[in-house]
């Protein structure tokens, strides 16, 4: 790139989902308010996207899911109550949560349409300037993804996503890159497909829940058809953008978690905990018991 990418300052959070995946526990409480460590999953996101410089959160949500802004909204009465009785480490640990009212916007999406449609919610308060995409389902257990896809993005511009490689029989579940150049951590982007079958998958490089994405995007979603699983997707408006404008994926360091399932939500709760200097010797003494007592893993521990 000849000249210095515009800085990326707000990114689009889509929480509309139903997540039908967690039912029961979702009939009320939204996905993105359950619990990894000590913070539900929507604030490890947010947590992310600030570190990575971004200044305005725009969260594109459902009108029955108010217990998302509500999170990041100030709590009075708590407040207050805890500045009484001198609390200090909660007063702390309560301001990660507390979003000024102008950073913070929710706009609804009225209709379960997709991905793309959800970002495309968005694009008024976006306007003309590039922007971050994070899908809180995405975990990734490290320094934060989306500020290594922020230095990345200042060498090359235009469009960024990270990826990782999964196993084949998995490709189904994610768009999938076409590599062009490949220098290990960039991979200039050829093709994108959404959700391939394992034979069809141009490779076994797949999106991760982290976009840096121009504003032209906004352009082929608005005349978007419907794609894979009757849906709106991402994926297919931005594989228009390829040849047009600078599209990279980025492998990242960190470790992903799909907190989408309730398996994926468990171990990136686990590898937390161990991450927590307080916790990791009761884990790892409650996991060997677990491990013995069901007769799993019994050489390998000693
Ligand atoms: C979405 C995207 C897909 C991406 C995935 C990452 O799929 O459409 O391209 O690979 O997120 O988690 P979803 O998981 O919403 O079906």
């Amino acid at each position: 790139m000849s000249s210095i990418p515009a800085k990326v300052k707000k990114a689009v959070f889509p929480v509309a989902g139903l997540g039908t995946r967690f039912l029961p526990a979702t009939k009320v409480l939204p996905k993105e308010m359950l619990i990894l460590g000590n913070k539900p999953l929507i604030q490890h996101a947010y947590e992310e996207a600030r570190a990575a410089g971004i200044e305005e959160f725009i969260f594109v949500s459902s009108r029955d899911k108010s217990l998302i802004e509500s999170h990041f909204r100030p709590h009075q009465q708590l407040h207050q109550t805890l500045v009484a009785r001198n609390k200090t480490a909660e007063l702390a640990s309560l301001q990660g949560s507390t979003v000024d009212e102008d950073k913070l916007s929710v706009i609804y999406q009225e209709q379960p349409l997709g991905l793309g449609h959800a970002v495309w919610c968005a694009r008024e308060i976006i306007g003309n300037e590039p922007f971050a995409v994070i899908l809180p389902d995405d975990v990734i257990v490290g320094s934060s993804c989306l500020a290594q896809m922020m230095e990345a993005y200042e060498e090359v511009g235009g469009n960024l996503v990270a990826v990782e490689n999964v196993p084949r029989a998995e490709t189904a579940k994610y768009g999938v890159v076409d590599i062009g150049f490949d220098d290990g951590r960039l991979v200039s982007v050829k093709g994108l497909v959404e959700k391939p079958e394992p034979a069809q998958a141009p490779s076994t490089l797949t999106i991760i829940g982290r976009y840096i994405l121009q504003p032209e995007v906004f352009g082929h979603l608005s005349n978007a058809g419907k794609g894979s699983g009757g849906e709106i997707q991402l994926t297919d408006s931005l594989a228009k953008l390829i040849g047009a404008q600078a599209f990279h994926g980025f492998r990242f360091e960190g470790r992903r978690y799909d907190c989408g399932t309730g398996l994926g939500l468990l171990k990136a709760g686990i590898a937390y905990a161990m991450n927590d200097n307080g916790a990791d010797g009761h884990l790892a003494e409650f996991m060997k018991d677990q491990l013995k007592s069901s007769g799993i893993g019994q050489y390998s521990l000693r």
